[in-house]
């Protein structure tokens, strides 16, 4: 375990704990969580990344920071990170369970075992997270997060593996949003659209790859720190869900609506070749 902050006493400040914080969306949320004064708990695989944002965020605020390696893949890992902001913090008030990736491809190219790691990193991984924060969340009263997708709602052509993964989490929050509301802990199923982040950088088996995936047209790509204002609000709202994106709140008005729309905004844009990714 690495441990930024130099005191171990329990935290007068509210505090937030993120999976995936490495890169993207998760290291925007933790900038956004300190500036508004949150204590953080900051998980990912990349330790170095991890401990450089820990440094930034410490020298700019007054916020401490707990850095520790977790694959969202290992129970224990995922255990031992809230475990680490019980002994470092006493308590744990928002909880986002933003690790991913996204597996693009048809789906008869996928291997069964890309498959499993894609529902084991993008289900499992929100899964472990919720087990092992739950009882914190219930003794702060606290907000859960779980990052889904535009995906949550739409499944098309080269997208099918990713959508399964984000419609399951949809599921899931959408059943924990009636378990949990009664005992004070509100869930935010966040739902974005593109957000300029590394994720088209990562291939069908969770690595790192190159080459294979078109960006989207820059008017239709939210920056990370926009993105990360945007879900904050909503969680310290307790909203229950929110969908970003312009773009991304009309492609899912038009699969609820006007499923044909859909299919011809998908040709249009074309949006269906391999690596076409919401
Ligand atoms: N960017 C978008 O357009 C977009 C749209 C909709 C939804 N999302 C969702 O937003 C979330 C964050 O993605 P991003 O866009 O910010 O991409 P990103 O920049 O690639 O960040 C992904 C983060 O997840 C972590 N991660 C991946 N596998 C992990 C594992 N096994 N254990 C622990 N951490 C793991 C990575 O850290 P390490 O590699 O260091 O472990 C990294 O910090 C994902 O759930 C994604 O599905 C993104």
């Amino acid at each position: 375990m690495h441990v930024q902050a130099d005191s171990h006493s329990p935290s007068n400040r509210p505090v937030a704990l993120i999976t995936g914080a490495s890169s993207g969306i998760g290291e925007a949320l933790s900038r956004v969580f300190a500036q508004r004064n949150y204590d953080l708990v900051l998980g990912a695989r990349r330790i170095d990344r991890l401990t450089q944002l820990a440094q930034e965020i410490e020298q700019s605020s007054n916020v401490r920071c707990l850095v520790r390696s977790c694959d969202v893949m290992q129970t224990d890992d995922v255990e031992a990170l809230a475990q680490s902001a019980r002994e470092t913090f006493g308590r744990i008030d928002v909880v986002v369970a933003n690790a991913g990736y996204s597996a693009q491809g048809r789906v008869d190219q996928f291997s069964e075992a890309e498959i499993r790691r894609q529902l084991e990193v993008n289900v499992m991984g929100v899964v472990r997270t919720i087990r092992a924060t739950k009882d914190d969340l219930i003794s702060a009263k606290g907000r859960l997060a779980i990052m889904g997708s535009v995906n949550s709602f739409v499944s098309v052509a080269s997208t099918g593996v990713y959508a399964m993964s984000k419609h399951a989490v949809k599921a899931l929050a959408d059943a924990l949003w009636y378990e949990l509301h009664p005992k004070g802990v509100s869930v935010t199923h966040l739902a974005p659209g593109f957000v300029a982040s590394e994720i088209r950088g990562i291939g069908r088996d969770g690595a790192p790859a190159s080459g294979h995936r078109r960006n989207p047209p820059s008017w239709m790509v939210l920056s990370t720190d926009q993105a990360a204002r945007i879900m904050v609000k909503a969680i310290e709202g307790r909203r229950r869900e929110r969908i970003l994106t312009t773009f991304g709140h009309f492609i899912v008005g038009a699969e609820r609506h006007a499923r044909w729309l859909l299919a011809r905004i998908i040709r249009t844009f074309k949006l269906t070749k391999p690596g076409a990714s919401y």
